[in-house]
This record gives C-alpha cells, sequence and structure tokens, in this order.
C-alpha cells in the first residue's frame, strides 16, 4: 500500500514528538518540513531526526512543501492565531491537514476550514493526540457503559508552573491565542465535553492575567443545561496536575494521568456505589504515534476520522466564549 507522504509547516517545539511519529508509524513517511527562518527546518531536522538527513527535504517558506508532490498530509504545529491562513493554503492544494490543537482560535474559521476541506475533498482533524492513548478510550467506554449512571457532573485540572524558557507562551493577549485558556485549556474543556453528549448552554469563567493579556491562571464553570454541569481550572502557576473526573448518580471514574507525557503510565481509577473502588494501570502507549497511524489510515482506507470537524467547532466555540466571559466579567451563552 502507498504510504502517505507527510509535510510540515513550521520549525516548533512540538515537532520533537510529531517528527518521530511520522517515521515510526506504519504507513506515512515525512517527506519535507518548511520553515520560514532561513535553515531553521534543516536544524529540526538534525535535532530531532538527525538520521533522516539525506530522506526528508528542508525549505525555507512553505509554498515549497505545500506544493511538493509527494505530499498527501500537511502537518500545522505553528502559533495558535496563524492555524487558519496556512491551513486554507494547504487544504486549496488539495492537502489533507492535521491542525495542532485549538484548530483556530475563532470558530467562525473553524466553519471555514470545514467549508474550504469539504470543497476540496480532503480531511482535517484537530491534533487532540490524548484521545489516542487506550486510557481515553477506557475512560470513555465506563461512561457510555452507564456503569456510574448518567453524568451529571466532570471536573478537569490541567497545570504547571511555566519555566522562564517558555514564557512566548504568555507574551500576546488572549484575543491573539496568548496564554493558558488557548494553550492548555483546549484539552481541559475537550475532556469535559467528551461526557456529554449535549452541548454546552452557557459558561462562566474568571482569569488572573499577567501584564499582556494573558491568562495566566482560569478556573470556570460549564452549564450543559438539566442540572449537569462541569468545572476547570488551568494554570501556570500551579504545581503539575493532569486531572479529570467524572460523575453520575452511580458512581465515578477519575484519571489523574489524562494528558501526560506518552511514556508515562497512566492510571485510571473507579469508584461505584455497588462495587467500591477499583485501580487499573494503564500501559504507556504514545498517543502520537497512535495518532498518526489513525489519520494514515482515514487516507489510505476511509475509515472515519476520530475526531470531527463538529467537535472542533464547539470546543473553540466553548473556549471562544469562556474568553468573552473573563473580559466581561459575565455569564456568556453559547
Ligand atoms: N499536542 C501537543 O502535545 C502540543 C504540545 C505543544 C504545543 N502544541 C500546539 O502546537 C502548536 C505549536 O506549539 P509549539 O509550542 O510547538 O510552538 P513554537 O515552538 O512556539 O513554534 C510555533 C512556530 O513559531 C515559529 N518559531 C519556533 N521557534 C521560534 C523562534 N525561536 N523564533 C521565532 N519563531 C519561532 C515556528 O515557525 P517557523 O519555523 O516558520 O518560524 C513554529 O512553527 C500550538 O498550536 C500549540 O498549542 C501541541
Amino acid at each position: 500500500m502507498k504510504k502517505t507522504g507527510w509535510g510540515i509547516l513550521g520549525a516548533a517545539r512540538v515537532n520533537e514528538r510529531l517528527m518521530p511519529a511520522i517515521v515510526q508509524s506504519d504507513l506515512g513517511e515525512l517527506i519535507a518540513i518548511g520553515s520560514r527562518r532561513p535553515g531553521a527546518s534543516r536544524e529540526c531536522l538534525l535535532k530531532h531526526l538527525p538520521t533522516y538527513e539525506d530522506k526528508v527535504s528542508c525549505f525555507d517558506g512553505f509554498d515549497q512543501v505545500i506544493n511538493h508532490k509527494k505530499v498527501d498530509v500537511i502537518y500545522i504545529p505553528l502559533a495558535n492565531e496563524e492555524h487558519t491562513e496556512v491551513a486554507l493554503k494547504a487544504l486549496r492544494a488539495k492537502k489533507h491537514v492535521l491542525i495542532e490543537k485549538p484548530m483556530t482560535i475563532k470558530s467562525e474559521e473553524v466553519k471555514i476550514l470545514i467549508d474550504e476541506a469539504t470543497k476540496n475533498d480532503v480531511k482535517i482533524m484537530e491534533g487532540f493526540m490524548y484521545a489516542f492513548h487506550p486510557q481515553f478510550d477506557r475512560i470513555m467506554n465506563t461512561i457510555k457503559s452507564n456503569t456510574l449512571g448518567d453524568i451529571n457532573y466532570a471536573h478537569s485540572m490541567f497545570s504547571f508552573p511555566i519555566q522562564p524558557a517558555r514564557f512566548y507562551r504568555i507574551n500576546r493577549p488572549m484575543e491573539h491565542g496568548g496564554g493558558a485558556l488557548w494553550d492548555i485549556g483546549p484539552y481541559a474543556i475537550h475532556t469535559i465535553r467528551q461526557c456529554f453528549k449535549e452541548n454546552p448552554l452557557k459558561v462562566k469563567a474568571i482569569a488572573k492575567l499577567n501584564e499582556h493579556g494573558a491568562d495566566i491562571s482560569t478556573s470556570g464553570l460549564i452549564d450543559f443545561g438539566n442540572s449537569k454541569r462541569a468545572t476547570f481550572d488551568i494554570s501556570f502557576e500551579c504545581t503539575r496536575r493532569s486531572e479529570f473526573e467524572a460523575f453520575g448518580p452511580l458512581g465515578r471514574v477519575k484519571c489523574p494521568t489524562v494528558w501526560q507525557p506518552e511514556d508515562e503510565q497512566a492510571k485510571i481509577i473507579i469508584n461505584t456505589e455497588s462495587g467500591g473502588l477499583t485501580e487499573e494501570v494503564v500501559p504507556a502507549a504514545n498517543h502520537f504515534t497512535l495518532e498518526i497511524n489513525h489519520f494514515n489510515k482515514a487516507i489510505s482506507s476511509g475509515t472515519p476520522l476520530k475526531l470531527t470537524t463538529e467537535d472542533a467547532f464547539w470546543n473553540i466555540k466553548t473556549l471562544e466564549c469562556i474568553q468573552e466571559s473573563i473580559e466581561k466579567d459575565s455569564w456568556v451563552s453559547l
């Protein structure tokens, strides 16, 4: 079977994890990488895949990658506010697109990307790698099995103290994609949303902003209607947490490892009214490789994508309304 050719736009930090995942995947091969900074794409390749120096083309710019005949899929690891413009170019060139979370920072732009992908008969997916880890399916299957009853409350917490080398993530305002909300917030909100069949009705959040207008910490409440609700707390100044918990009348499921690095063991704790407490260990799994394999398969065999564009739209819509709630200090309806 023909392998799917991958092109990367941008010499980003996350490439450290994506580039090995592409070359390790069963059906994919890395064809090209481009950067707007002269020499940066080659430097990135030599740093993360030194033995691939002669196998991957490096370009100073994006157009050569987008228009490369062997490139079928474009991976976009650019700064959050740059995703849309570059993704549109790739879609118009009839390339499939895997775009890092958040897909965009405006829900209207998600609609534009969906329309363009449909028009060009190509696929687009938001890169939530954590959803490809076996622990995610275990949590979701527990919820769907009704062991816990109908979920009526969920809570997520994602934090770590941000290091000075990473201050570029908080050096621009929220409306330009800076801060915790658009960085770690997409995970916290995405996981919560997966527990409910309904979309959020309204949100309320408070935040601590820095001098650039980026949120350092944000806490909030999401109302799903019919007394179904969720709370979240994300922070760049609290100690490390990667926790998610969902509750129903019959029990609860907790995962203290939900968005953690791929090389660590995962844990799931289930506690039911009838069966008491069970703790499960889920072996480490490289969710990036699993995500790339999934996307390759969807392209080569036409299997459906696990993360839909509708899901991306509602995630961005929720995040957008949380941002508005912080700005207005009031509830915001979706
Ligand atoms: N799934 C995950 O686990 C995960 C993890 C981290 C981030 N992300 C997401 O991935 C995307 C990229 O995040 P990131 O932290 O990897 O981005 P980053 O390192 O800040 O890079 C973003 C872009 O900025 C440019 N750049 C990189 N280093 C630069 C420098 N020293 N000076 C000037 N420009 C530079 C690069 O484009 P050029 O090469 O064209 O200049 C790069 O593609 C974001 O959407 C983020 O939310 C996902």
